[in-house]
């Protein structure tokens, strides 16, 4: 038997259910707040992501699905949306009305190592704002995101932000920490010993304990944040305390990918283990002028779909609409029969039938099994006579209507007894 690739999951008929109802419900939220649909490829030329996410991270450095396609051109198999989003609306002229309020939702690919709540294809559902450097377009999108969690029903997560400055403010405080952890450096893990002088803010978001407790008395960004920033950050905390959006500040998010500036933010949960963000984003205000595009700020999110729900496992499942069934016995029901099944379904009506015929019995055995509870019936007494038997399967009591009547009966039927 061939089986999956490992952190590669198929979704199955029974969690589909789950997935579309988080998908309309936020595809109704962005709509109520003016986002509009993109659809990005899959595939991409690998400068895309190696030249915004930055070539001394681990998604770009270790985890990417790169490979030559069959014109020798190295492409990448997307590990996350923003710089997909990005590149589309630079190539096809995008920034004409702003802001351009955008969402995304799809499969991302990270050869992470597997684990609970870590899989290889993922999947995002992802905002981006792009036109606004005022502390505005941030508010507004930490107020969609609480709203969709809201909407989610999930509101025990932590919203946490920081501020990361920008290119004035983050090299000197780059320096200040590297003067702090570079007299440390033996006691760190060897992971970012390699990575000090390329990225030493990624020891500040190391998970180790040995990284955490020394860099416990390390330098706070947030102290190092220019005029501007500072500002900033203080609009956005004013305006999450007009929304009432309840966050706490830390200023150990570092987020693993280079084009972030300013605002940072993720949603925790204590709830999945080791894989605590269940969203995360920032403004990303440099990433269009670097992907060819005029300089256009921008900020967004992603959310992990698995992540969410996985805290919305115990949760009812949307509930099923169960369909009619429709029972023919002999040829000239059948044909009867595929007529009234063709006018049900293109009312919007689901329904079932048996294609392969067989015994009433057995079609009615079909018809428990698959969960209706009417239950049209079309025999050769039926046809004779002009009425079809109408059977009700919890209640098991029959009752006879006209032909000419039936399709009106059945798609009047109140949801409650379909
Ligand atoms: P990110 O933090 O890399 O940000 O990913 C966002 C979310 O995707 C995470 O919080 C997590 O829920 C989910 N996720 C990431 N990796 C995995 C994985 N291996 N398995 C399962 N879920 C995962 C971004 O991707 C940015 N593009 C977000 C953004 C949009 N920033 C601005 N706009």
């Amino acid at each position: 038997m061939v089986q999956a690739i490992r952190g590669f999951k198929d979704i199955l008929p029974g969690e589909t259910e789950r997935w579309l109802a988080l998908e309309s419900s936020a595809r109704d939220l962005f709509a109520a707040y003016g986002y509009a649909e993109i659809r990005p490829p899959i595939l991409e030329s690998t400068e895309v992501f190696s030249r915004s996410i930055g070539e001394t991270t681990d998604i770009v450095e270790k985890e990417m699905y790169t490979f030559q396609d069959r014109s020798n051109r190295s492409v990448t198999l997307r590990p996350e949306g923003t710089a997909s989003v990005v590149r589309a609306c630079v190539e096809h002229h995008q920034f004409q009305t702003l802001p351009l309020k955008l969402y995304y939702l799809g499969p991302m690919f990270r050869h992470e190592r597997p684990q609970a709540g870590r899989l290889r294809q993922f999947h995002q559902i992802g905002v981006e704002a792009m036109g606004v450097e005022d502390a505005g377009m941030d508010i507004e999108v930490l107020a969609l995101l609480r709203d969709l969690f809201e909407r989610f029903g999930l509101r025990d997560l932590e919203l946490q932000v920081s501020s990361l400055g920008c290119s004035i403010c983050r090299p000197a405080y780059r320096e200040r920490l590297l003067g702090f952890l570079r007299p440390q450096i033996s006691a760190l893990c060897p992971d970012c010993q390699g990575r000090l002088e390329r990225n030493p803010l990624r020891t500040l978001d190391c998970k180790r304990e040995a990284c955490r407790e020394a860099t416990q008395d390390a330098p706070r960004i947030l102290d190092s944040l220019c005029e501007a920033c500072r500002s900033h950050f203080a609009e956005v905390r004013e305006g999450l305390d007009t929304l009432r959006i309840p966050y706490v500040v830390n200023p150990r998010i570092v987020r693993g990918l280079d084009y972030y500036m300013r605002t940072a933010f993720e949603l925790v949960t204590d709830c999945l283990g080791a894989q605590n963000a269940v969203a995360a984003g920032g403004r990303y205000d440099g990433l269009v002028k670097d992907l060819g595009g005029p300089d256009i700020p921008g900020i967004g999110f992603a959310l992990g779909m698995e992540r969410v729900l996985a805290l919305l496992k115990d949760r009812q499942p949307p509930a099923q609409v169960s369909p009619f069934f429709v029972a023919a016995l002999g040829k000239v029901a059948r044909r009867e029969a595929l007529l009234l099944i063709q006018a049900l379904r293109n009312v919007g009506k689901p329904v079932e039938w048996d294609p392969a015929g067989g015994s009433l019995k057995s079609q009615l055995r079909k018809a428990d099994r698959l969960g209706a509870r009417q239950v049209v019936i079309l025999g050769e007494e039926e046809i004779k006579t002009g009425r079809a038997t109408l059977r009700d399967m919890a209640a098991k009591t029959q009752q006879s209507i006209p032909l000419s009547d039936l399709l009106t009966t059945l798609t009047t039927k109140s949801a409650s007894h379909e």
